[in-house]
Parts: C-alpha cells; sequence; structure tokens
C-alpha cells in the first residue's frame, strides 16, 4: 500500500508536529510519523511537560513546610509520590491526545512505527507489529530530536544508573541522588528529588554550574541552590559508574587531575548532555551530511546536501530546546508553501526551571566581552521589588545589557519568581529594535514583577528609584 504526501515529517515532537499544523494550514497535505504510542515527543512525553509538573508540585510541597510558617499558615504536609506521578501522568496524557485532536482537525495523518527514508520521497514506516506501510512525499522532513549522551563507563539501565525519563519516574524520593552534571537537567531533576527529600549530590566537570548561562546569574543560582540543600562537587569528573545491587559507586576525579574518590548513591541521574538521534533513519544509506556531532548539516533554508530532504530541530545545529524547533517547525512549513520565512537566532529565550527560575535572551556578559562590545549594564534586585516581597520570593535579580552607544538591549538575565514569563517582555523590545530607555519610559503597573524589568532599564538610561 503507498499513500502519497506533500509533507512527510519523522517525529512529532514540538519541531515535527508544529511543522505538520503549520503546513496543513497553508493547505498542504501532511504526514506524521513517530514510534512513540503518543505523539508530542520528548517533550511532552518524557521532557519538558512532565518535567514541569513535578517541578511544580515538589515546589508546592517545599513551600507549604518550609515557607508557609513565615506567612502565617500552619500545615505539615505530606507527600504522596504515587499521587504526584499519577498528577503528572494525566498532564502529559491531556497534552498528547491534544495533538492528536489537532492531527485530527487540521487533517494531518498521523502513523505510529519507525520511520525510514528508503529514498529520496519515499518513507517507509514499520509498525510495532512489522506491518510496513510506504508513504510517498514530495518533501521528507527529519525532526527526530536529540536523546542521552552517554558517558563511557556508565552504563544507563533506568532502575539505579537513570537517564532524565528513568528520574522522572521513581516511585519514592531516593535516599541519595548523585547527579551527574550541573546543566538544566541535572539541575531540574536535582531540585525535585532534593525538594521531595533526597540528599542530592551535582557533580560537575567544569567549575561553575549552567556552562553557557550568564556567569553571574549562575553563581547566585548555585549559591541559592546550596541553600537549599544540594551539594556540588564542581571540577570533578565522573570517570565510572556502576550499579551493584540498589546501590551505585561513582568513580570521581579532579578535572585537573589527582586523587580519585569513589561516591555510593543510591540512584545516578546522567544528564551531561544530548545527542542528535539519526540513527535507524536510513539517512546514512541515502548519503545524508552530518557533522563532527552527527548533525544533520543544513543550509538556512534546512535543505539537507539531498534534494526534498530537510532537518529541524534538535537533530540540526542550533540550541536544542522545544521553542527552538517548534520556530524552524513553522519557518520550514512556510517556505515549503512558497512564503518568506527567517528566524532570529539571537532572539531564542532560554529558561531554566528551578527556583528562583533563570530566563535568558540575547547575549551574555561574556560573549560582549569576547566579542569587544562596549556594553552599559543595569541590575535590580528583587529584594527592592514589593511583589515579590510581598510573595516572599525575593531572591534573584534582572540584569539588561545596552549597547554603550545606541542604547539598545543587546542581553537580559533574569533569576527570580517568573523569570520564565519576564523574559518575553524584553525579547519583544529586542525583536523591534528597543533600547534600555525604551523599556524605562514604559509605564509598569505596580505593584508587579516586571517593575525589576524597568528600575534595570532606568539603573542604566538614569538611575534606578528604588535603589
Ligand atoms: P547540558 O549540556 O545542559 O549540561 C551537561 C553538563 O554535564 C555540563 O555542565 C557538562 O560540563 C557536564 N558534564 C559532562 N560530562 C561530565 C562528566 N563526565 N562528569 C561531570 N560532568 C560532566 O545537558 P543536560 O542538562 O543533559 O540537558 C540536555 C539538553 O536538554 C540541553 O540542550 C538543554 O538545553 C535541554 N533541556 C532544556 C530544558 C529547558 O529549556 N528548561 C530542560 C531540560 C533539558
Amino acid at each position: 500500500m503507498s499513500d502519497h504526501f506533500d509533507i512527510a515529517i519523522i517525529g512529532a515532537g514540538p519541531g515535527g508536529y508544529v511543522c505538520a499544523i503549520r503546513a496543513a494550514h497553508n493547505g498542504l497535505k501532511v504526514a506524521v510519523i513517530d514510534e512513540r504510542p503518543a505523539f508530542g515527543g520528548t517533550c511532552l512525553n518524557v521532557g519538558c511537560i512532565p518535567s514541569k509538573a513535578l517541578l511544580h508540585v515538589s515546589e508546592r510541597f517545599h513551600e507549604a513546610a518550609h515557607d508557609f510558617a513565615a506567612m502565617g499558615i500552619a500545615c505539615e504536609p505530606r507527600i504522596d509520590i504515587a499521587a504526584m506521578q499519577a498528577f503528572k501522568d494525566k498532564v502529559v496524557e491531556a497534552n498528547t491526545k491534544g495533538i492528536a485532536y489537532l492531527f485530527r482537525k487540521n487533517g494531518v495523518t498521523g502513523y505510529h512505527g519507525k520511520g525510514r527514508v528508503s529514498a529520496p520521497g519515499t518513507v517507509e514506516v514499520t509498525a510495532d507489529d512489522g506491518a510496513v506501510t510506504t508513504l510517498k512525499a514530495r518533501h521528507i522532513v527529519i525532526a527526530t530530536g536529540a536523546e542521552p549522551a552517554t558517558l563511557k563507563g556508565v552504563k544507563i539501565d533506568e532502575k539505579t544508573i537513570l537517564s532524565s525519563t528513568g528520574a522522572l519516574a521513581l516511585d519514592e524520593a531516593p535516599k541519595h541522588l548523585a547527579v551527574i552534571g550541573a546543566g538544566v537537567i541535572g539541575l531540574e531533576l536535582g531540585s525535585v528529588w532534593r525538594r521531595l527529600g533526597a540528599d542530592v549530590t551535582v557533580i560537575e566537570y567544569l567549575d561553575r554550574i549552567l556552562p553557557g548561562m550568564d556567569a553571574e546569574l549562575a553563581k547566585t543560582l548555585h549559591r541559592e541552590l546550596k541553600k537549599q540543600g544540594l551539594a556540588f562537587r564542581l571540577a570533578s569528573r565522573v570517570e565510572k559508574a556502576a550499579a551493584k545491587g540498589r546501590k551505585a559507586t561513582l568513580t570521581v576525579s579532579p578535572a585537573g587531575g589527582g586523587e580519585k574518590e569513589t561516591i555510593e548513591a543510591e540512584k545516578v541521574l546522567v544528564a551531561i548532555g544530548r545527542v542528535p538521534r539519526t540513527r535507524g533513519l536510513g539517512l546514512a544509506d541515502i548519503g545524508i551530511a552530518t557533522d563532527e556531532k552527527g548533525r544533520i548539516v543544513v543550509n538556512e533554508r534546512f535543505e539537507t546536501n539531498i534534494a526534498g530532504i530537510y532537518a529541524i530541530g534538535d537533530v540540526i545545529p542550533g540550541p536544542m530546546l522545544a521553542h527552538k524547533a517548534s520556530e524552524d517547525g513553522v519557518a520550514l512549513a512556510d517556505l515549503l508553501a512558497g512564503k518568506v520565512a527567517t528566524i532570529d537566532h539571537e532572539l531564542i529565550p532560554a529558561v531554566v526551571y528551578t527556583a528562583p527560575e533563570a530566563a535568558a535572551v540575547g547575549r551574555t556578559e561574556e560573549e560582549l566581552k569576547a566579542a569587544g562590545v562596549e556594553y552599559a549594564r543595569g541590575s535590580f534586585a528583587f529584594l527592592a521589588n514589593g511583589r515579590a516581597r510581598a510573595m516572599n520570593l525575593s531572591a534573584g535579580f534582572v540584569k539588561l545589557l545596552a549597547d554603550a552607544r545606541s542604547d539598545r538591549l543587546l542581553g537580559a538575565h533574569v533569576l527570580g519568581p517568573m523569570a520564565g514569563e519576564l523574559i518575553h517582555e524584553i525579547a519583544a523590545l529586542m525583536a523591534f529594535g528597543g533600547a534600555a530607555e525604551d523599556l524605562a519610559r514604559i509605564t509598569h503597573a505596580h505593584p508587579t514583577l516586571s517593575e525589576a524589568l524597568r528600575e534595570a532599564a532606568l539603573a542604566i538610561s538614569a538611575k534606578a528609584i528604588h535603589s
């Protein structure tokens, strides 16, 4: 049997499913293939969405146990992990069902099974029962995302040594959780299980947490996380982790060389990055070019070196973020419909859902210094923001960076309550080429967290009122 489409997309994550819906809006006939039983990819099934459910629950639990008393609420909360996991599963189900509904509504044909490009213009879908369906498509889009990077000498069994998938599904808080990597996944999931009662040790190769984010923001977040009881071993490389029974032993050495030591833990989370997922797609057979990191090489129109085959999201260079993949998907769907589409890669916000939350858009101070750009910086602490104080959440700050001569905003770094929401005001201003003074002249309602952004802008263009 063979079905004919304008576009066949392999992978129904935030890159693939968004591309599919947009292409359908553009009047194209679209097929999407995914091997998971539910559409939505890593993000909806075992990534962004379930982790946000656990982060939300564990934050509320922590607040109730530690912060309510100071606000006059007396209670002794108890966590029911099975009920929390059931809540998470319901959230995931509602979201993935939503994608299936949107496919039906927009006339997108979904296929469950493994997709393989057998030739340009042809995709074979092998279902779990071995049945093969052949799809013909003018355009084929690879949107297969990424998978956890593995460490030599560490075998993920999802029982004792976990990837993020296993760490999202634990049925009790481990006594001691060792986290390899102080990146986004390590800090988010480390925070979840710390708040639910685990002793957590984060082992990081570099001498700082969150590489790539603004150093001052990372330093302050590091201090806040230590206050919450997370232990850190920076400048330490995990060389080996071995599971035996209900215990794991890690071999750790100083990054600069020196004596090795062992750390024991009940569970280990491996969070050392993610790698593009291209295995089994038949790409090597048809000669698709990849780079030294295994990412598919594409041009600015997402075209690979083989005509009619495109790639978007985590399988191509760029930040491995759901919203970046979705933007790629929208742009490609428009290009394939003959429209104009561009993405400003300078304006992709990044959010780390710790408490306090960390968010950034544009350049860091380190990047501006390295590029020799003269800049002005303005910062404002949430301690001096009335709303943050009233919420009993006054840790963190806003830092804005603007061009020293033109005053144009170049970057924003926010650590604090709702940072992931606040950052978009700056992203919007930057998208229109806004200056610090523009932000300082916009009336912000009082009392709001957003006033901290305006105060940071005033700190550049004049002087902050409340500091
Ligand atoms: P990451 O790249 O953010 O951090 C990995 C860390 O592991 C680095 O700091 C690295 O120095 C360290 N490391 C590597 N090898 C090591 C070793 N042998 N011993 C000790 N430390 C070692 O990777 P992560 O956290 O696994 O996240 C993967 C991807 O998923 C990222 O691209 C991230 O952006 C994305 N993601 C985004 C989220 C968000 O936007 N909120 C949430 C979760 C993941």
